[in-house]
């Protein structure tokens, strides 16, 4: 058992940190459907097909720091999501994983 269980931890944490499509798909119907369009063609903004092919980092940043991927800032009424926090968060800003899934699912988006 004293071997076995480090591997255990390893390979749990491993699925933990796997991405999520679905638990993404809910933050974007809550949170961004409404103004990208249910499969991120674009209405009140614009389509997030490119947003979602985006370096992770960079869209992460777009997430967390109000900014495009030039780093150009965004402006209203585009959310600011690590200002305001994703629905049900309470205000927090987003976190890595809820980040990670929201692009996971807007990658399957066509
Ligand atoms: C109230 C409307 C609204 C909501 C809700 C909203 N957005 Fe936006 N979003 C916009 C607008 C408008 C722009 C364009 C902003 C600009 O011109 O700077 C934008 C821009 C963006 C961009 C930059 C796109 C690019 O190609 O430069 C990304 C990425 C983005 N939004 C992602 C999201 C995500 C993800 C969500 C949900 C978590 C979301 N938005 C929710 C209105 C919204």
């Amino acid at each position: 058992m004293s071997r076995i269980l480090p591997l255990l931890v390893l390979l749990t944490g491993t699925a933990l940190a796997a991405v999520n499509v679905k638990s993404g798909a809910a933050i974007y119907t809550a949170n961004c459907a409404g103004c990208h369009g249910a499969k991120a063609q674009g209405n009140v903004g614009p389509n997030l097909h490119e947003a979602a092919n985006w370096a992770p980092p960079i869209f992460a940043r777009a997430m967390l720091k109000y900014v495009d991927d030039k780093g150009v800032p965004l402006k209203a009424p585009m959310p600011n999501w690590g200002k305001v926090g994703f629905q049900g968060d309470k205000g927090k800003a987003p976190t890595t994983a809820e980040i990670a899934n929201l692009q996971a699912y807007l990658k399957t988006l066509k």
